[in-house]
């Protein structure tokens, strides 16, 4: 039998409500399966913060460095807590988390379920994956301000890019490309952000010459904007730099379905470091602590951390569940632990 070493970090505001209903279905579908789960919890986030003053130590990186993966729930204090001022608990805790442990692939799925409440009238099928880009760009910290808070204020945030970086992000994309449908999407700002802008082009154009039948397309972000919305069925894998990554995964969160079914995988492709799992949400601090947060983004952010354990049949039994309470949840408004219940409840069906 093996024991995965799993490293838990429910974190600020719906994260705690939202991965204890993880941790129910992960709990469910490993019941009896050989594989055990060797929970650590880390009291991370806001609260800890404020409690201790420490967002993320190095000892509590190196323990989390022991684990096998981590499932994270979200982070983030309330916006505007005076208290928080001097913190940055984003940068501090999460982003140093997925630059620390070299998360480069920030893998974020969009499936338009059937039944799930999509905006768009003719949506037609969706299914494609967003590869993000996780370790540069403009998240690298590499600004500063001087006359900071003066008129004559001068603020800058350098994007950080380099050929590694991007070469190794657009090997992941294709090959997974080539799993699924061959069709590849770079999505970047070339005709304005020409030198990061024109790299990403070049090696995408580069690496391709080795997946002949990989068909590759480019759009700019804003005519990607446009496209999610109108013809969301064009893609497949989109790959694309950090900040761009960001930005298209929350609509496309919002057209299959809404947030609180988008799911993520930051990933360390080479083993050295622990991937880490979350939804794609935040800590949504206007329904914090009511039970009204949907859990399912959470739920199949289990069956990714599952899948990329190699435990296959384990992740495809989460989703089918997730599918089904999906296809029968019509507008009946249940509280966050009710939507976990009928999931765990179907898996065991
Ligand atoms: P958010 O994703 O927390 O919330 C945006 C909107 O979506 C809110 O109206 C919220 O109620 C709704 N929402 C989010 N998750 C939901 C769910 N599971 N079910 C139903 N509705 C849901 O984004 P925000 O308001 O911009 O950010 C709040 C805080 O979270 C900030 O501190 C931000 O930095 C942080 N944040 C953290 C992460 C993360 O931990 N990965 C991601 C995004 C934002
Ligand atoms: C996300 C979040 C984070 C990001 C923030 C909280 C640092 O928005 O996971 O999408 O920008 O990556
Ligand atoms: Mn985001």
């Amino acid at each position: 039998s093996r024991t995965v070493k799993l490293a838990i970090i429910p974190g600020d505001g719906i994260g705690a409500e939202v991965v204890a209903e993880a941790e129910k279905v992960l709990d469910a579908v490993t019941e009896g399966s050989g594989v055990a789960f060797d929970k650590t919890r880390f009291s991370l986030g806001a609260a800890r913060y404020l409690e201790t003053g420490d967002t993320l130590t190095d000892a509590d990186l190196d323990a989390i460095k022991e684990h096998d993966a981590i499932l994270l729930g979200a982070v983030g204090g309330v916006p505007g807590d005076p208290r928080l001022k001097d913190a940055n608990i984003e940068r501090g805790l999460l982003l140093k988390l997925r630059f620390s442990l070299d998360h480069y692939v920030n893998l974020r799925p969009s499936k338009l379920y059937v039944g799930a409440p999509g905006p768009l009238a003719d949506p037609g099928e969706i299914d494609f994956v967003v590869v993000r880009e996780g370790t540069e760009g403009p998240y690298v910290g590499n600004g500063g301000s001087i006359r900071t808070g003066t008129a004559q204020e001068v603020a800058n945030e350098t994007s950080v890019n380099t050929a590694f970086g991007i070469e190794r992000v657009v090997r992941y994309a294709f090959d997974l490309a080539e799993r699924r449908r061959q069709k590849l999407t770079l999505v970047h700002k070339t005709n304005v952000l020409v030198h990061a802008g024109g790299m990403w082009k070049r090696i995408v154009d580069q690496v391709a010459q080795e997946h002949p039948e990989v068909a590759v397309d480019y759009l700019h972000v804003d005519a990607a904007t446009i496209f999610l919305v109108t013809n969301p069925g064009r893609f497949d894998v989109i790959v694309t730099d950090n900040l761009f990554g960001d930005i298209l995964t929350d609509l496309a969160g919002a057209v299959t379905g809404g947030i609180g079914l988008a799911a993520s995988g930051n990933i360390n492709p080479d083993g050295a470091f622990p991937s880490m799992f979350e939804p794609v949400h935040g800590s949504a601090p206007d329904i914090a602590g009511q039970q009204k947060a949907d859990p399912t983004a959470a739920i199949l952010s289990v069956a990714l951390m599952l899948d990329h354990l190699g435990l296959t049949g384990e992740a495809q039994r989460i989703t089918r569940a997730v599918e089904t309470d999906i296809a029968e949840r019509g507008d009946a408004s249940r509280t966050t632990a009710q939507v976990g219940d009928a999931i765990r409840t179907r898996l065991q069906a």
